[in-house]
C-alpha cells in the first residue's frame, strides 16, 4: 500500500460527498428503485448517490470517459 500513497493522494476521487465521513456508502432499498435508476460513478453528482449528469463536465475538463451505472428493473 505505501509504494501507492502518494499516488492516490494526487488522484483523490471525492471532492466533495460526506468528508466527514470516514466512508461513504449507501443504502438503497431496491423495491424503492424506479424502472430506470442512473447511480453516479463520478463523484461528482450534487444528487449522490444518483447521477446528475455532471460527469460530461468531468470528461470534458478533464478527458476521462466516466458514466453513470444504469440500474433497469426486468419487465413483469
Ligand atoms: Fe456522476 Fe453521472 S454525475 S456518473
Amino acid at each position: 500500500y505505501d509504494k501507492y500513497r502518494g499516488i492516490q493522494q494526487e488522484h483523490i476521487m471525492n471532492f466533495n460527498i460526506e468528508k466527514s465521513k470516514e466512508k461513504v456508502y449507501d443504502i438503497i432499498d431496491v423495491e424503492d428503485l424506479a424502472e430506470k435508476t442512473n447511480f453516479c460513478r463520478c463523484w461528482r453528482s450534487k444528487r449522490w448517490p444518483y447521477c446528475d449528469g455532471s460527469h460530461n463536465l468531468h470528461n470534458q475538463l478533464t478527458g476521462d470517459n466516466v458514466a453513470s451505472i444504469i440500474m433497469e428493473r426486468k419487465p413483469r
